[in-house]
């Protein structure tokens, strides 16, 4: 068998078209644009392109974009001031503050002083609680794990009564997806690090959903055949076949899971493209919930 790819960048810009619709419509009623306020503190290469591209992105689609760039020395209490300022601003809708942010500012903390109706990362424990107990339509969700779902929904194959496994629980993405399947009917389970015979457990998935940030862990052998890929890994790798170059590589083995599964996504072009666009989505749903408040 050899997997059909589900290609997330043309999918990412079919949700970025119909974000830039739903932002003219916005426009046309409200007046204002939506808008998208992104925080960086410091200077962590990585983190500069991501926020660099999340404002683009938001000016592409016609919203309004601002990074907000701090220096790398910014106090927690400063940061703070700044979150609460944009909570208060009626012009910001989505606040997203970049992570990891500098080891002297407490994350957490940070995360919780954003307004949950402004949180467009679905960080906050009030966005975690709803999707927790099964009341996703009142949240801001995730934006990878939305994406993760946008993509499975594309392979066509129904949740309800699937096996789910999804390998990682972080709060960013293991447990939302987690989250999202349950809401679907799929019976899930989350493995980790401590998770005994992971392959064996990968084997029983119908749908398997790998965000581990462990260069292809997932090897062709633990695919169920036909099963639905979602690969949400992002590493770079030393490239074998050009010595002193690197390449990027998800969480599976790309070319032996493809003989196994029915549907993959590819690294880079599957998930990634598609957490930007959730991010818009996201942001216009926000400004839409605002104005009915
Ligand atoms: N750092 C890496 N991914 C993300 C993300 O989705 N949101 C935020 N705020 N920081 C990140």
């Amino acid at each position: 068998m050899t997997a059909r790819i589900l290609n997330g960048k043309e999918l990412a810009e079919t949700v970025r078209a119909e974000v830039k619709a739903g932002v003219s419509a916005f426009v046309a009623l409200r007046g204002r644009a939506p808008g998208l306020d992104v925080v960086i503190v410091g200077e962590d290469p990585a983190s500069v392109v991501y926020t660099r591209n999340k404002e683009k992105a938001a000016l592409e689609v016609g919203m309004r974009g601002k990074l907000h760039k701090l220096a790398g020395d910014t106090t927690e209490v400063d940061l703070l001031a700044l979150v609460a300022q944009l909570n208060a601003d009626p012009h910001v809708d989505g606040i997203l503050v970049q992570l990891p942010l500098p080891s002297h500012i407490d994350a957490e903390k940070v995360t919780r002083a954003i307004a949950p109706h402004k949180d467009v990362d679905g960080f906050h424990p009030t966005n975690a609680g709803l999707l927790a107990i099964g009341r996703a339509d009142k949240a801001l969700v995730p934006c990878t794990p939305r994406g993760c779902m946008k993509l499975i929904a594309l392979s066509g194959v129904p949740l309800a009564g699937a096996r789910a496994v999804i390998v990682g629980r972080s709060n960013i993405v293991g447990k939302p997806v987690a989250q999202l399947l349950l809401a679907q009917s799929a019976t899930v389970t989350i493995a980790h690090s401590r998770t005994r015979d992971l392959p064996a457990v990968c084997r029983e998935a119908d749908v398997l959903v790998a965000a581990v940030g462990r260069p292809e862990l997932v090897r062709g052998d633990w695919i169920k055949p036909g099963a639905v890929v979602i690969d949400v890994g992002i590493n770079r790798v030393d490239d074998p076949q050009n010595p002193g170059k690197t390449r990027l590589v998800g969480d599976v083995a790309f070319a032996e899971a493809s003989q196994h599964a029915g549907f993959i996504t590819p690294v880079p072009g599957g998930v990634g493209p598609l957490t930007i666009a959730c991010l818009l989505e996201n942001t216009l749903l926000a400004a839409r919930a605002r104005v009915e408040i």
